[in-house]
């Protein structure tokens, strides 16, 4: 059962319809929605991977991030620790698409820029079932990048010496990928969030306390702190999840 914490009070446990309405896109524009899970005491990982962490909401939370988006962009990190594929809806995800008017299958884009941690035989490349976009740059070598494209991966190249998140995601929006899902990692969204291009971060506290030497969600050269307005909360299985617009700084 999940319930709504905020902005409304509790009226009882959210229907599926509800949970859906929450988390869907309000409109065409462009919007770039980060999705992390942490534990109570900060960590990212457990044993290497964030599955240790997740509990039934915030695997039905990730599912909804996926079946409303266009795309799913994913650091290549991340792609293989956790093992990604391309997307393949399932029924329930099939109805969500057409119930808001996407297509069948949201494509999968990952990021690189050596090339070094996207091997060519990545699932996420290979067992797909629309082709990964691939986003580089000058640093790759030409034969990885072929490699790429070999498995049937589209490689676009985007800046010389590191990728032009910028023009990543202008990039998607030109081709009509507007609901953009970031899956992370903290890498990927330590750089996103440093150039302003993150409009949502979904958070999900799981509570579990786990120490170690686990990293937090974002990591990069820092920034001025961006101020975020809670959007929702909700809670089930003892797990917070928070939605919080990232403020516009021209606007504080
Ligand atoms: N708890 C969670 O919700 C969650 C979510 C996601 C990931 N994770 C965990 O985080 C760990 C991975 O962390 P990570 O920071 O290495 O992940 P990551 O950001 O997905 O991957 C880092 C790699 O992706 C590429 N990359 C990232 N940002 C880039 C940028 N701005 N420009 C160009 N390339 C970029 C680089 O690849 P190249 O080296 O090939 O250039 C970089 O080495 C895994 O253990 C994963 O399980 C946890």
């Amino acid at each position: 059962m999940i319930h709504q914490i905020w902005p409304s009070g509790d009226a009882g446990p959210l229907t599926p319809d509800q949970l859906e309405e929450l988390y869907r896109y309000p409109d065409d524009r462009t919007r770039l929605v980060v999705n992390f899970v942490s534990s109570a005491d900060g960590a990212v990982t457990v044993h290497g991977t964030a599955a240790g962490l997740g509990t039934p909401p915030d695997r039905e939370v990730l599912d909804l991030g996926t079946d409303l988006a266009d795309v799913v962009l994913v650091g290549a990190g991340t792609a293989i620790a956790e093992g990604f594929t391309g997307v393949k809806p399932d029924e329930r995800a099939a109805r969500r698409r057409a119930r808001s008017g996407l297509r069948e299958v949201a494509v999968t884009a990952v990021v690189t820029a050596s090339g070094r941690s996207l091997p060519v035989d990545a699932p996420v490349l290979t067992d797909t079932l629309v082709p990964t976009i691939v986003f580089t740059c000058g640093s790759a070598p030409a034969d990885v990048r072929e490699g790429w494209s070999a498995a049937g991966a589209e490689v676009v190249c985007l800046g010389d010496g590191e990728v032009d998140l910028r023009a990543v995601v202008a990039e998607l929006a030109r081709r009509g990928l507007h609901r953009i899902n970031c899956m992370g990692g903290p890498t990927l969204f330590g750089s996103l969030a440093e150039a302003g291009l993150v409009d949502e971060l979904r958070l999900t506290l799981a509570p579990f306390l786990v120490s170690g030497q686990a990293g937090r969600i974002a990591h990069g050269v820092g920034m001025d702190p961006a101020r975020l307005e809670l959007v929702s909360a909700i809670t089930g299985d003892d797990t917070l999840l928070m939605r919080y617009r990232v403020r516009d700084p021209s606007s504080t």
